[in-house]
């Protein structure tokens, strides 16, 4: 089964889970501002980023609004933040609308916990989708 992690991070928690839940899965994780497209069908693509005053990074918006239904088998997504987890209700609400499968359940992180949630997330790329 074709996996894929894609996430933004400014400061580098996002990326820290991005890399745990790539390894419990078998794949690398990779930022969209360093590949900013998915190139290959994908059955499961994990995607990730955190608030910033409220709203998504607008690369990852970007990023989620360049997806294309017939690439993405379905979306699984996880978050940082400091208390909000917008970022996946709003990327669940987008994907939705361009007709693409989100997994109902989603992982996350508060950002002065990430070291502590390592093994968590290790555990959530593990898990079969
Ligand atoms: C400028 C700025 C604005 C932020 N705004 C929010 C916010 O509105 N809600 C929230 O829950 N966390 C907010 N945070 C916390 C970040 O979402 C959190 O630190 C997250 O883990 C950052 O992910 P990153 O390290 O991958 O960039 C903000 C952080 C920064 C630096």
């Amino acid at each position: 089964m074709k996996k894929a992690v894609r996430y933004y991070s400014k400061q580098g928690n996002t990326k820290m889970i991005a890399e745990a839940i790539a390894e419990g899965a078998g794949v690398n994780a990779i930022s969209v501002t360093d590949e900013p497209r998915l190139n290959e069908y994908t059955e499961v693509l994990y995607l990730g980023g955190a608030p910033y005053a409220n709203i998504m990074a607008p690369e990852l918006k970007v990023y989620a609004e360049s997806l294309d239904a017939a690439k993405v088998g379905k979306v699984v997504l996880f978050t940082t933040s400091n208390w909000s987890r917008r970022t996946v209700f709003a990327l669940k609400k987008l994907l939705k609308g361009k007709g693409i499968a989100v997994a109902d359940d989603y992982f996350y992180a508060h950002m002065l916990h990430i070291k502590g949630r390592i093994d968590a997330a290790r555990a959530f790329g593990r898990k079969n989708r």
